[in-house]
């Protein structure tokens, strides 16, 4: 049986908090919290399944996003239509990234603000991040575009930062001379 997850909003504080490297092994109780997690985006992104269960679309989730403040991040990412790529990384580090900028034409949300924020986030065009997978094996993963922009607001979960933060208030809008919409 299907459960969604509890989401935090974006008002608990814990969404403000720094979360603490993860040591392995992992527990039975992270593994099972990172195949519900797997399994609530993937059906979110689902319309047939998001419609039942009611979920609100999303790509990626950070564990303090369900009150664990551990540094686990979640992206189910759809690279063709209907076929998902998982990934997880514990402990993830983006060692290096794009001079180039890009942010989302249409904005980013987040499946723990329950409302729409306008404006443009900047965000490196490419990331290498490293890390380990649930089984402690060391990790290399090279993003651009949409992706790269995924995995930096989950990371970003992760040092308390919600994407809004990152919203320039005096200018919330770029033109495609300042920075590449996609
Ligand atoms: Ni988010």
């Amino acid at each position: 049986m299907f459960k969604p997850l509890n989401i935090l909003d974006e008002k608990n504080k814990t969404l403000r908090k720094k979360s603490k490297d993860v040591e392995f092994p992992l527990s039975k109780k992270d593994k099972d919290t990172i195949d519900q997690i797997i399994k609530h985006l993937t059906y979110s992104q689902i319309e047939k399944y998001a419609e039942k269960y009611n979920l609100r679309p999303g790509m990626g989730l950070a564990f303090p996003q369900l009150g664990m403040l551990k540094r686990i991040i979640v992206i189910v990412y759809e690279y063709e239509d209907g076929k998902f790529k998982n990934y997880v990384i514990v402990n993830p580090k983006i060692i290096s990234h794009s001079e180039e900028k890009v942010a989302l034409e249409t904005g980013e949300g987040c499946l723990s603000v329950n409302r729409e924020v306008e404006g443009h986030v900047p965000r490196y065009a490419r990331v290498t991040i490293t890390g380990y997978d649930p089984d402690g094996e060391k990790i290399t993963i090279r993003a651009r575009e949409d992706l790269s922009v995924a995995f930096q607001h989950e990371v970003d979960h992760l040092d308390g930062i919600l994407f809004f933060d990152r919203i320039d208030k005096k200018k919330p809008f770029y033109n495609e001379n300042e920075i590449r919409l996609i």
